[in-house]
């Protein structure tokens, strides 16, 4: 029998608050979601007290999890600043954003048994971001490495349907989730936990939290690279986030057009701005090749990203051409390089994944070998 958002809000009632009140009545809960065992909810408080609540999400949700019928149970701490108010961070506005991104000494713990992490954004939604992350991810794993994948598009979550799952993740002991294996990759996405007609607000601080708890409270066991979908463009979401996860590199993806390497080269100055290497720039859609006459159009107007990459010192790690069969396999949760291991397409994303680990891999000339980094201001 599934726990009832009854059950659930009674025993929330024996948890505590700064504010003297039982949780449910300090005015702080979200709606609370139950799905098939899974329960999630935020905690809505103001920036000022956020320590002082972290010791209630844990108790809010250590509560729920004990609950028969819950399977695992996801509490995320909203913190939201109020006007005018100068909390040092996460950055909430474009303002803060062009701060110092961390007090010089400040260190990011790494995540246990995952040797780097790296993030693939756009500047841009909609360039093939998804994808990219995906059939890059199944290219290192060609490489031989153990490869996780992390979903953090908390707006729009993509993995499971990229990756055609179904299934919810089990929870070992009652409090940490299994990621889901899929083509001998080990994935978490949101988008396991909630139903995809559920609709979910998320605020900044919000985002920071679930993400955290995806990548620290998820069993990801060995890995050599895990490689983050990050939720599209360059606002405060996915600057909190650059901050925030231990990013070895990030991966900028961007179509050929103007307007996208406008948007592109926002997404490297935003990481440079947070002293994250970028690893390159990937034009994706780059030019089309008719499967008919094979005769090749450069739709969007083919080369621009190579030369956007020349102009701001970075890698460019490859194109990849605009076909049926990227779109096709991808949306059908078969992606080309697990799929078409042979073909030409799984062929380019496997060179970009050599080109991508080749400055990450230990004792590489960019690449850190300690799993703590440290973001100098
Ligand atoms: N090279 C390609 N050739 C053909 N179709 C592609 C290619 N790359 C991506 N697509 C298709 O374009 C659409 C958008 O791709 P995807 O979801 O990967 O983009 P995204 O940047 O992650 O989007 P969002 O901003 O919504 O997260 C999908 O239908 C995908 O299959
Ligand atoms: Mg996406």
């Amino acid at each position: 029998m599934a726990a009832s958002k009854e059950q659930i809000l009674a025993t929330l009632a024996m948890v505590g608050t700064p504010y003297g009140k039982p949780l449910p009545d300090a005015g702080v809960l979200s709606d609370i979601v139950v799905s098939d065992g899974k329960v999630f909810f935020s905690i809505s408080v103001d920036a000022a007290a956020v320590k002082a609540w972290e010791p209630v999400r844990k108790a809010a949700e250590e509560a729920v999890r004990e609950l028969p019928g819950v399977q695992s149970a996801l509490v995320a701490l909203t913190a939201e600043r109020k006007a005018g108010a100068t909390a040092p961070q996460p950055a909430a506005s474009g303002r803060a954003a062009r701060r110092p991104a961390h007090p010089a000494d400040q260190t990011l713990p790494g995540i246990p048994g995952v040797e780097a992490v790296i993030a693939v954004a756009s500047g841009k939604g909609g360039v093939g971001k998804s994808t990219t992350a995906v059939n890059l991810a199944l290219g290192l794993r060609d490489l031989g490495l153990k490869v996780g994948m992390l979903d953090a598009d908390i707006y729009g979550p993509s993995l499971p349907k990229l990756l055609a799952i179904k299934e919810k993740p089990q929870t070992i002991g009652g409090t940490r989730l299994k990621p889901i294996d899929r083509y001998g990759l080990t994935v978490m996405s949101i988008g396991f936990l909630i139903d995809e007609d559920t609709p979910m607000i998320w605020r900044g601080p919000m985002v920071m939290s679930a993400i955290t708890q995806m990548l620290r409270e998820v069993e990801w066991g060995k890995l050599d690279i895990m490689v983050v979908d990050m939720p599209p463009g360059t606002g405060d979401a996915q600057l909190t986030m650059a901050q925030q996860v231990p990013l070895k590199g990030a991966v900028i993806v961007s179509t050929p057009q103007d307007l996208a390497l406008i948007d592109a080269r926002r997404g490297v100055s935003m990481f440079k701005r947070v002293n994250v290497p970028v690893l390159g720039i990937v034009e994706n859609m780059s030019y089309f090749l008719c499967p008919h006459c094979g005769e090749r159009s450069d739709i969007f107007g083919h080369g621009g990203a190579h030369k956007e990459a020349d102009r701001l010192g970075v890698p460019f790690l490859g194109e990849v051409p605009l076909h049926m069969s990227i779109r096709e396999k991808s949306d059908a949760g078969l992606p080309v390089v697990a799929t078409e291991p042979d073909g030409p397409h799984a062929k380019i994303y496997r060179d970009i994944a050599a080109k991508v680990w080749d400055q990450i891999k230990p004792g590489a000339a960019g690449g850190r070998a300690a799993p703590k980094i440290v973001i100098e201001a």
